[in-house]
């Protein structure tokens, strides 16, 4: 069969990676792709806003199955579009993607079912917001409603740095603001909580940390992610249940009272206090860089859980996995997450073969007359199994080491709580 994915990052090259050695596939394509995913599949620089150029490649190169791996297109409603050409599509239709697309529905959804998150307000203008603050404890959590890669969530401390995100945030600095939500600051340890979805039912695809903040000890600006490890050391089978029942089960029920299933993965970022789970937000994909962090543990070939997901089959496959810690540490560009010199160029290269449970991922590359070129902020993910997760990291370390990029950085404390010093 001809599969296609939907991405450019270090997920969608190892979704590829991971689907490659199937003898169901023929061949895969990428949209755009990395240097990676060119070794492995046919990269197609198409844009992805357009969904009429995307359909009518699909259906002349009779591409049997999409897997969209990133949230615009999935919020923008692609799954839809395609679905209604009788293309088959891996992930989540329109309205369900609202769960990462809009904040404040998924926040209302809380608010109906119980599901257990920190206390909010939505506030329509700046001095409504300001008001509230008024008789407000700190730190306070201020967001942006809409799609932010990230960024548009503000810790404040104090009502100086509250003021200035409901500044930044209504005058635009996310795209037009209506409102924005003010909600009470949790304190515990952050885990994220993978599920994967048929429409009928779903299955758990792991756990992991990753660490968000540029600098080491989790400080700095916040980030697409740094690393991340799998699984979370929080995980234990009476926390599972209390995210099923309270978190999982309850925002599907919320669904189908739309009209609605859920068919792709479903990212459930948590925080855990006294071993109780409480909603961030939802992520209606993989997360980056997550999602290479857990399926070089996955036994099962991916490509037969997404088929089984795309023919409402999940029930009749048995997801396993290798018991083994996995860790990833994203070596970026100088500058990321601000201003980043392009195209330049990542010597040594070649000199980075890999051993069993050892992998890289491409995120931010493009190759050029055979050579490897920086174009993107994350650059390449170094992914290690092992037994424990401080030999991983000291694995992927050396690596990094002899890479030798003087045109990047890392950071060399991915997974401090899990690694004893
Ligand atoms: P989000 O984009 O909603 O995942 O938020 C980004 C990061 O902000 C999260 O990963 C948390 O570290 C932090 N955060 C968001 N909401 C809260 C909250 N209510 N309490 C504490 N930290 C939060
Ligand atoms: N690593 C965070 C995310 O993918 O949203």
């Amino acid at each position: 069969m001809k599969v296609g994915i939907i991405g450019s990052g270090g997920r969608e090259h190892s979704i590829c990676q991971m689907i490659k050695n199937s003898k169901k596939i023929n061949e895969i394509f990428c949209f755009p792709g990395n240097a990676g995913t060119e070794d492995i599949a046919r990269n197609i620089d198409l844009d992805l806003d357009n969904f009429e150029n995307i359909k009518k490649f699909i259906l002349e190169n009779e591409i049997d199955l999409i897997v969209v791996g990133p949230e615009n297109p999935l919020v923008n409603g692609l799954v839809d579009y395609l679905e209604k050409y009788k293309i088959k599509v891996f992930g989540p239709n329109k309205v369900a993607s609202q769960l990462e697309g809009s904040k404040i529905f998924t926040k209302k959804l809380c608010q109906k079912f119980n599901i257990p998150t920190a206390n909010f307000g939505i506030f329509k203008n700046k001095s409504d917001s300001k008001q509230f603050l008024k008789k407000s404890n700190y730190p306070i959590v201020i967001k942006a409603d809409n799609l932010a890669s990230g960024k548009g969530v503000y810790i404040c401390n104090n009502e100086n740095e509250a003021h200035s995100a409901i500044e930044e945030i209504f005058d635009g600095k996310f795209g037009k603001a209506e409102n924005l939500l003010i909600e009470e600051f949790l304190d515990g340890e952050e885990m994220s909580f993978f599920t994967i979805h048929d429409g009928k039912i779903f299955k758990n695809f792991g756990t992991a940390q990753d660490h968000k903040r540029v600098l080491e000890g989790d400080q700095g600006k916040n980030t697409g992610g740094m690393g991340a490890y799998s699984p979370s050391r929080l995980i234990n089978n009476d926390l599972e249940k209390k995210i099923i029942n309270k978190i999982i089960n309850p925002t599907l029920k919320g669904l189908t009272e739309l009209g609605c299933s859920y068919k792709g993965f479903l990212y459930a970022g948590l925080m855990i206090v006294k071993n109780e789970p409480y909603l961030i937000e939802y992520n209606v994909r993989m997360g980056d860089p997550e999602c290479q962090t857990i399926l070089p543990k996955l036994k099962t070939n991916l490509i037969d859980i997404l088929i089984a997901c795309c023919e409402n089959k999940l029930h009749k496959i048995d997801i396993e996995w290798y018991d083994k810690k996995s860790l990833c540490i994203v070596l970026c560009s100088n500058g990321y997450p601000d201003k980043y010199q392009k195209n330049v160029k990542i010597k040594n290269f070649d000199q980075t073969k890999l051993k069993k449970n050892e992998f890289l991922f491409h995120a931010g590359t493009v190759k050029q007359n055979g050579e490897i070129y920086a174009i993107g902020g994350r650059v390449l993910n170094y992914v290690c199994l092992s037994e424990d997760f401080k030999t991983a990291k000291e694995n992927i370390i050396n690596r990094l080491t002899k890479l030798n990029w003087v045109n990047g950085f890392y950071r060399k404390d991915i997974g401090y709580k899990v690694i004893k010093q």
